[in-house]
């Protein structure tokens, strides 16, 4: 065929918006993707980021592009490819050489930004997850905060605002300690994506995890900004958070939830500082982040660097475009965002963690152990599992903490011994967990699957051989 059209850097830097078209290159090659802005599962004002030049700075943000399939996508849009005399570009630096050191038996899921979970095995050995193992969920490089020049903007009512030092953090309201589990939307998207697949990251089990977590309630921080207890006729407000690690845009990771979420009684949202009795660790929001009890890992903000009230929720992308749940029926071309709400409160779930899938079980007794949680503060008040691929049932032992009712923020561990039917090969291991309400999990994935992946709390399933 005819060889490809050749362009200069200036005449792609020409294509920078939707009405001139959008253009990008990559390598040497140059891509016409307007027809894709719409459909970017990272958004459209990120990907107008890149609109006229090279990719590559903006994919060393986000490695999840480098993905067979995602350069597939980029492949269907070529143009042309960029003139010889083009000098290449350097490098781009790496924004991730800042991020702490991990513990080697994390399962690594994306290393830029860093995100991983335990061996499932090890996450039920304490109640506690210790903070090394605890799963990290990072949208963008860990920041470096200098504790000393670090506040804590706060905007009060009426445009008054307070920058709080962590000092004073510390010193002027009463330390609160709470023991929290932590989801992410998209713990056990592995199992959904079998069903179809969906856009994200592959989560197994194991993103959840559990510490003590102290700090000040940020009940107390906003009513010494000025904001009052719960007012019924206040209307809709919410109360949102902007980290400090921010993309190359300047736009920080952000999050927020109902302001009664924050200002009821007895609420117990956060502004942590400390994590099972330590300093937070750089990865968890070093020196300061939210915890919402109750509520999806996304608005657990972290490396909170500002806090206000606002008749709307945040502005975030991860807010408004990201985190919600869709029906089956919806894909990638007909998605409103608008149309469904912000997770936050999350449903029961429920996971075996022993034996693993695929593991070889001797005869005789069989021990399975697992975790199960439900959002907003309702309790786990049961764990049921089969060996025979949910036909019949056991109760599993409950351990860990009990909590008070309607603020049961943490998991419970469960485990069952009992005995494996004889002349038996092989076992279909089901667990299913009851909260509270008596909200139960579904058994399948496939009418709950969704284009994200978030919410995959089906029956857990584990196979595994008898023999000696
Ligand atoms: C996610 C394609 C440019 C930021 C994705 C995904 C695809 C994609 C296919 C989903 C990946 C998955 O399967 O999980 C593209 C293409 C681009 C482009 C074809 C250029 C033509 C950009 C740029 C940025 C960006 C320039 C940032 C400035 C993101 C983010 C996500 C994402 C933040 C979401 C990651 C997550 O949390 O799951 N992109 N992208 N993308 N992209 Fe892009």
């Amino acid at each position: 065929g005819a060889p490809p059209p050749v362009f200069t850097r200036q005449e792609v830097g020409r294509h920078r918006s939707l009405a001139e078209r959008v253009w990008v290159t990559y390598g040497s090659e140059v891509f016409d993707i307007t027809d894709f802005v719409e459909q970017h599962p990272g958004g459209q004002s990120k990907l107008l980021l890149a609109a006229g030049g090279a990719l590559e700075p903006f994919w060393a943000m986000y490695a999840v592009h480098n993905q067979p399939h995602v350069l597939e996508i980029l492949q269907g849009y070529k143009v042309g490819e960029l003139s010889p005399e083009e000098p290449s570009l350097p490098a781009p630096g790496d924004p991730y050489a800042g991020d702490p050191p991990r513990h080697p038996a994390l399962k690594v899921n994306s290393l830029k930004p860093f995100n991983a979970e335990p061996p499932a095995e090890l996450l039920t050995e304490n109640y506690r997850t210790p903070n090394q193992l605890f799963f990290k969920r990072n949208h963008l490089p860990v920041p470096a905060v200098d504790p000393a020049s670090y506040r804590l903007r706060v905007e009060g009512p009426g445009g008054r605002a307070l920058a709080l030092s962590l000092a004073e953090l510390k010193s002027r309201f009463p330390k609160h300690e709470v023991t929290v589990t932590l989801q992410c939307a998209g713990n056990r998207r592995a199992e959904m994506s079998r069903v179809r697949p969906v856009k994200g990251l592959e989560w197994g089990v194991a993103a959840i995890s559990t510490a003590r977590w102290g700090g000040a309630r940020l009940r107390d921080v906003l009513a010494h900004a000025g904001y009052a207890e719960e007012e019924e006729e206040a209307g809709e407000r919410h109360v949102c958070f902007e980290g400090l690690d921010k993309d190359q845009s300047g736009a920080a990771y952000g999050a927020s939830i109902p302001y009664h979420t924050a200002m009821g009684r007895g609420a117990e949202v956060l502004l942590a500082y400390e994590m099972n009795g330590e300093e937070l660790p750089r990865d968890h929001g070093y020196p300061l982040r939210v915890v919402v009890p109750g509520v999806v890992g996304a608005r657990h903000v972290k490396w909170l660097g500002r806090v206000s009230v606002s008749g709307e929720e945040s502005p975030s992308h991860w807010q408004r475009n990201d985190y919600k749940g869709f029906s089956p029926a919806v894909d990638w071309d007909t998605v409103d965002f608008t149309t469904a709400p912000a997770i936050q409160e999350l449903p029961v779930q429920s996971a075996i963690t022993e034996p693993a899938p695929g593991a070889t079980v001797p005869p005789g007794e069989l021990t399975v152990k697992g975790y199960a949680w439900s959002g907003g503060g309702r309790g786990v008040v049961r764990v049921d599992v089969s060996l025979d691929g949910g036909r019949t049932w056991r109760v599993a032992e409950l351990t860990g903490e009990e909590q008070r009712p309607g603020r049961a923020w943490a998991w419970r561990l469960w485990c069952l011994t009992a005995p494996v039917p004889p002349d038996c090969a092989a076992l279909d291991i089901v667990c299913k967990a009851v909260d509270a309400s008596y909200n139960v999990q579904p058994d399948t994935a496939a009418p709950i699957w969704n284009l994200r992946g978030v919410l995959s709390n089906a029956w857990h399933r584990v196979r595994v051989t008898v023999a000696e």
